[in-house]
C-alpha cells in the first residue's frame, strides 16, 4: 500500500500509540484485500458497545486508546447499548450498568457521539457518494444500497480504527467496478409487508456468497421494506449491497427465482415457537418515524394486554421526534425504548423465553443468541397480538 508522508509518521508511532496502532489496522487489513492506498471517509459508525455482546475483553484496549489520547478525525456514532436509560436500566445489576457506561464514555473521550443506534442514518444522512467506515451490517447495507454512500462491511475494531485516522483502505466496494450486480433475483411472490422482505433477505442471502443481487419484482416498496431486506441479506449471508431497480443491470446475470414458497417456508423456518409469547419485539434495525407511526396508529385506543411486554425499540433522536406517537404507544402500555434492542440486552435475565418480532434479522439471530424461542409475523400481527 501506498502511505504518504504524514501516514507514514502515523505508522511509525510519532503521532503517539493510539493513532499507530490505529494505521497499524489499517494497513494490515488494505494489504489483505489488495488496497493501494487510504481514502478519506466522511464519518464512521462503530459497533460492539453492548456490554453484553462486548464482555470485559476489549475495555482495556479502548481505556488504552482513552489514556494515549486518542480521538476520531470524523463525525462518528456508535451502535445500541445493552439497556435503555429508563425501563431496562431499573432490572439489571447495578454491576452491569457500571460497565455499560463505562464503555460508553469510553468511546465519548474519544469523541464519538454516543447515539447508541443500529440506524444512524435517520440522524445524519450520508451524502450520495461519499466513503464511509461503518459496522453495522444491516447499516452498511441500507447505506450502499438505499443511500447510495460507499462502505464496506468493517468489524467494529477497523470502524474505530479508520474514525481515529479519518481514512479508510480502498477495497472492495469502495470501488466501483466492485458495486455492479452480479446476480439476477426475480422475486415472483407478492411481497405483503415488511416482514416478507426480511425473510426474502434471509432465503436469499443463504443462496449467496459475497454477490450483488439485483432484485426484480419488488413492484411496491418503502424504504422500511428495503431495510428488512437489507438486515436479512447481511444476516445470513455477507452481502454488503444489493440493487432494487432493474436498470442498474448491464449485462445478461445468473438467474435466481424465488416463489411465494420460499418466502413463507422461510418463515415457517425462523419460528422456532406458535405459543403465547412473553415479548413482542419491533424496531429491529431500528424503527424510523414512519414505523412508530404505523405502530402509534395500530394501537390507538387500544391497551397491551397485562401479562404482556411490547417494545418498540429505536434511537433518541428518532423518540423525540415522534413524540406524539410516543404518547400514544405510552398510554396503551406499550414501552418505547431507545439506545438499546431485544437482541443486545439480557432478556433471559428478565424471564422471557419466547418473543414475538416483525423483523427476519432478530427471529435469525435470537434462538442463539438470546435462548429464547420466537415467532415471525408482520408488525400489524405483533401489535394484534401484544393486545390479546
Ligand atoms: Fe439493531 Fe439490535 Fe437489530 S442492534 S439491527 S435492533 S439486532
Amino acid at each position: 500500500m501506498h502511505l504518504t508522508s504524514e501516514e507514514e509518521k502515523i505508522f511509525n508511532g510519532e503521532f503517539g500509540w493510539a493513532y499507530q496502532v490505529s494505521m497499524r489496522i489499517l494497513v494490515r487489513l488494505g494489504e489483505l484485500f489488495g488496497a493501494t492506498q487510504l481514502i478519506p471517509i466522511e464519518s464512521a459508525h462503530i459497533s460492539g458497545v453492548s456490554y453484553k455482546t462486548l464482555g470485559d475483553a476489549p475495555i482495556d484496549f479502548f481505556e488504552s486508546l482513552v489514556e494515549a489520547g486518542g480521538k476520531v478525525q470524523v463525525p462518528s456514532t456508535v451502535n445500541p447499548s445493552s439497556f435503555d436509560p429508563e425501563y431496562l436500566a431499573k432490572r439489571f445489576p447495578e454491576d452491569y450498568l457500571k460497565k455499560q457506561l463505562h464503555v460508553v464514555d469510553l468511546y465519548e473521550k474519544m469523541g464519538i457521539k454516543p447515539t447508541l443506534t443500529c440506524t444512524p442514518y435517520y440522524l445524519r444522512q450520508p451524502k450520495l457518494g461519499c466513503h464511509l467506515a461503518w459496522s453495522e451490517s444491516s447499516a452498511v447495507i441500507y447505506a450502499n444500497s438505499v443511500l447510495g454512500s460507499w462502505t464496506n462491511r468493517e468489524g467494529g475494531p477497523s470502524a474505530l480504527a479508520a474514525a481515529l485516522i479519518g481514512k479508510t483502505p480502498n477495497y472492495g466496494v469502495h470501488k466501483a467496478e466492485n458495486r455492479e450486480a452480479n446476480v439476477l433475483i426475480e422475486v415472483k411472490s407478492t411481497l405483503r409487508d415488511e416482514t416478507d422482505f426480511g425473510a426474502l433477505g434471509i432465503h436469499v442471502g443463504k443462496l449467496l456468497k459475497n454477490e450483488i443481487p439485483v432484485f426484480e419484482g419488488l413492484s411496491r416498496c418503502t424504504k422500511d421494506d428495503l431495510k428488512q431486506l437489507g438486515a436479512g441479506l447481511a444476516s445470513s449471508g455477507m452481502t454488503t449491497m444489493f440493487h432494487y431497480q432493474k436498470k442498474s443491470i448491464k449485462e445478461k446475470l445468473e438467474t435466481v427465482f424465488v416463489e411465494a414458497d420460499d418466502i413463507k417456508n422461510t418463515i415457517e423456518n425462523l419460528s422456532t415457537s406458535f405459543e403465547r409469547s412473553d415479548l413482542i419485539f419491533i424496531g429491529c434495525p431500528h424503527c424510523s418515524l414512519r414505523e412508530i407511526q404505523r405502530v402509534a396508529q395500530a394501537l390507538k385506543g387500544k391497551k397491551v394486554k397485562k401479562g404482556n411486554e411490547l417494545w418498540i425499540c429505536t434511537s433518541s433522536h428518532v423518540r423525540e421526534t415522534a413524540e406524539k406517537y410516543v404518547n400514544i404507544i405510552k398510554e396503551a402500555d406499550g414501552h418505547v425504548l431507545c439506545n438499546t434492542c431485544a437482541v443486545v440486552t439480557w432478556i433471559k435475565k428478565l424471564g422471557i423465553d419466547t418473543m414475538m418480532t416483525n423483523s427476519a434479522k432478530t427471529a435469525y439471530y435470537a434462538p442463539t443468541l438470546n435462548e429464547v424461542d420466537v415467532t415471525l409475523a408482520s408488525m400489524t400481527k405483533c401489535i394484534e397480538e401484544s393486545c390479546k
